[in-house]
């Protein structure tokens, strides 16, 4: 155990105590080369590639691992396509390219199921936006989400893990924020209608993508592109381009050349309760976040949550997101501010902190993670349902991302995680209280005003 002195000391431990460790990503790339193994008899440069949290660097302790299949070999920038041998060899079907690389997925799913060691629960969801099969390696203990043609999401990777490598409070904060809200609920490891870990990511970068009298911590999208040199031009087989700087000590000297302001050189504790007063104020109604430009957009649908996605423009990346969830997240977002200011976010320095009951009592992070009750009795005043929630939070991710594509799928339905053993019985039925308007509520969004 290590004690921590301050509120960004918790945040820092909190880091470095559930971050991805070396072990665990050395079995992540293990799991990763036995399916590339397995496949290299029948098509010698296959190329299995891992994607998301488990190389973003905002990967913590048994995070899943998301994979893209290329049976061709990836060509990199330099690499010259006229020196390379015709290896990958497969026959064109007279089907749509989505029903052409969902009957590969399905052969790919047997193969997993009927030949891989340790292999087991192999799931096939192919009506998905991405085609994807899930399963789990018992021998590693990893949980697999395998693609066939995600090569935007290996780019929008390296994306992230350039922004987490650019400051060093980044992905401390991208930690917090991300245990927060799975403290409270907010997130869920199973596919649903809820804010997933990445868009949550990607709100922590559009915080810090801001400036008020300091600079901002975190450069646009559009800065980045802008900075991209030939080594950096990428462009996916379905024409999306992921071109941008790829040098982060280029692009710290643009950074550090650039600044017109004040250096942000803003605790991580005063980023953390930064990061709940913005978004208690973000019109999420009228406002999408965009971080190519840095700042919010109109939004282009009806999205309730709309979260452009930095590379593939026309899309939302929080599309699943329902209006009850955004609600419930705007809710959160309100309620924590307010109790950033009421919890202590320091522990007592006073003599008082002799006596051992006094030493035991939660401060900073602990408190607003481990006293549930406070949490959601703060949660309770601002809690105004504005449609009934509904009974279950639970869908099937087919309904989600239906995509009428004429094809049947054969897929197990994903498998579903009662939400009474997510969320504690008792916020479960605060979610479901009606609650009076009254005083308090406008008590508290006075507090939120006077900011
Ligand atoms: P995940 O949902 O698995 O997120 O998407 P994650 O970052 O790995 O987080 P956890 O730890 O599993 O919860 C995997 C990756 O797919 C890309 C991103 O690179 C993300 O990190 N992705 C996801 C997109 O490009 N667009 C999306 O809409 C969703
Ligand atoms: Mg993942």
């Amino acid at each position: 155990m290590q004690a921590a002195e301050s509120f960004s000391d918790q945040i820092l431990i909190l880091h470095r105590a559930t971050s991805l460790s070396d072990l665990g990503s050395r079995l992540h790339f293990l799991t990763a080369r036995q399916i590339e193994l397995a496949l290299s008899g029948l098509f010698p440069q296959v190329t299995v590639l891992s994607f998301g949290s488990s190389v973003n660097g905002f990967g913590k302790t048994a995070c899943d691992l998301d994979l893209v299949l290329l049976a061709g070999k990836r060509q990199t920038a330099d690499e010259d396509s006229s020196d390379c041998r015709l290896v990958f060899h497969a026959k064109t079907m007279l089907t749509n390219g989505r029903t052409q690389v969902q009957r590969h997925m399905e052969t790919l799913g047997d193969v997993v199921q009927l030949l891989l060691p340790g292999c087991s629960h192999v799931r096939r969801i192919f009506q998905a936006r991405v085609p994807i099969i899930k399963y789990h390696q018992g021998l590693t203990g990893v949980e697999w989400d395998l693609s066939m043609t995600n090569m935007s999401a290996v780019y929008m990777s390296e994306l992230l893990y350039i922004l987490g490598e650019l400051d060093w409070r980044v992905r401390p904060l991208v930690f917090a924020v991300r245990s927060w809200a799975r403290e409270i609920g907010l997130t869920n490891p199973t596919p649903g209608r809820w804010i997933t870990n990445f868009s949550l990511t990607l709100l922590v970068l559009f915080y810090l993508q801001q400036h008020s009298k300091f600079s901002p911590v975190l450069p646009t999208l559009s800065r980045m592109i802008s900075l991209a040199g030939p080594g950096d031009h990428r462009v996916t087989s379905d024409g999306v381009n992921c071109t941008f700087i790829r040098d982060v000590s280029q692009l710290c000297q643009h950074m550090t050349s650039s600044v017109r302001k004040l250096p942000n050189t803003n605790s991580l504790e005063t980023l953390f309760i930064g990061f709940f007063e913005f978004y208690s104020s973000f019109d999420f109604s009228t406002c999408a976040i965009s971080l190519i430009s840095g700042v919010s957009v109109p939004k282009p649908d009806h999205s309730p949550l709309y979260i452009v996605n930095p590379l593939e423009r026309g899309l939302n990346v929080s599309k699943n997101v329902s209006h009850d969830e955004t609600e419930r997240l705007r809710i959160e977002f309100r309620n924590t501010a307010w109790m950033l200011e009421s919890v202590a976010l320091t522990p007592e320095k006073s003599p008082l902190m002799a006596s051992q009951k006094k030493a035991d009592e939660a401060w900073g992070l602990t408190a607003l993670f481990e006293a549930p009750n406070i949490a959601s009795k703060a949660r309770n005043i601002f809690y105004i349902p504005t449609r009934s929630v509904s009974p279950s939070r639970i869908v099937d991710v087919s309904d989600l991302f239906q995509q009428n594509t004429g094809v049947s799928d054969k897929s197990a339905p994903v498998s579903e995680v009662p939400v009474d053993s997510i969320r504690s019985s008792k916020q479960q039925s605060e979610m479901q209280d009606g609650i009076k308007p009254g005083t308090k509520v406008i008590k508290v969004s006075n507090r939120l005003h006077r900011r």
